[in-house]
């Protein structure tokens, strides 16, 4: 019944208001289906990598913004959604978040980082040099909304931020592999610089850049394994 889904209506906040609930009937998926299908999903999942050599190549701009829509479903503490994504196309933005990304990291990997971590990141071949962030034809910029502003100024605690984002974040980095597009989650620490560049309001703390692209011809990565599902499974 129209009036009792709540798919097509805008969002407005919910908080304080009392429980309503409407019907959840999704079609149940065969078991023979859902084998075939997790088994599908698995292996596309194992082919995702993360990737530091973009292609020029521009990338159908939907296809990002439908995959933050993807994001934009996870489930979140309170169903308070605490995330913005900034699509960042523009050269000379993506350039301004270079240069400044690059003066945070040099001090960081000069030894701001320590040598243990230092020493975690040897086995990835990274350094203070992003040329992702120029050379990716977008960036998603990732921020949280550590509170949210009622209509009277006053601020309200987000409950769960790190967790919600993170999934989203997860969400959003397996939509863009499904889609045949490739990215990497790099975080250059400190991020504020990303709130001045982009002019987010003071709410927002910086998660994540995401350069999206294709991979470079010549695109190599880090001969990493993974833990077998052996080594991260405990089943009771
Ligand atoms: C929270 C988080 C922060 C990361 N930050 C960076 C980063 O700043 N720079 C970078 O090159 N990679 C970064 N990575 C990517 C990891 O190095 C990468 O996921 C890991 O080496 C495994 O490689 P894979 O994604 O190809 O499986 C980050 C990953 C996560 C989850």
């Amino acid at each position: 019944m129209a009036d009792e889904t709540t798919a097509e209506r805008p969002w407005t906040p919910i908080h304080g208001e009392p429980y309503r609930s409407v019907p959840y009937r999704p079609e149940r998926v065969p078991e023979t289906e859902s084998l075939t299908h997790a088994a599908e999903l698995r292996a596309r999942m194992q082919e995702r990598r993360t990737v530091r050599q973009f292609a020029p190549d521009p990338v159908p701009a939907q296809v990002v913004r439908d995959a933050i829509a993807c994001a934009a479903t996870a489930p979140s503490g309170a169903h308070q959604q605490p995330w913005t994504f900034v699509l960042v196309q523009d050269p000379e933005v993506r350039r301004l978040i270079r240069e400044a990304a690059e003066h945070e990291e040099q001090i960081s990997y000069d030894g701001r980082l320590g040598e243990e971590w230092l020493a975690a990141l040897r086995p990835l071949g990274t350094d203070e040099v992003k040329p992702h962030l120029t050379d990716a034809p977008a960036l998603v910029v990732v921020f949280q909304q550590r509170y949210w502003l009622g209509e009277d100024g006053t601020k309200h605690k987000h409950y769960y931020v790190d967790e919600s984002v993170g999934i989203a974040v997860g969400m959003l980095l397996s939509a863009l592999h499904l889609s045949g597009l490739a990215a990497l989650i790099h975080t250059p620490s400190p991020m504020r610089f990303l709130s001045q560049v982009l002019g987010r309001p003071e709410n927002e703390k910086a998660f994540a850049v995401i350069p999206v692209g294709y991979p470079a011809a010549d695109c190599r990565v880090p001969d990493l394994v993974r833990k077998s599902l052996d080594q991260v499974l405990v089943e009771v």
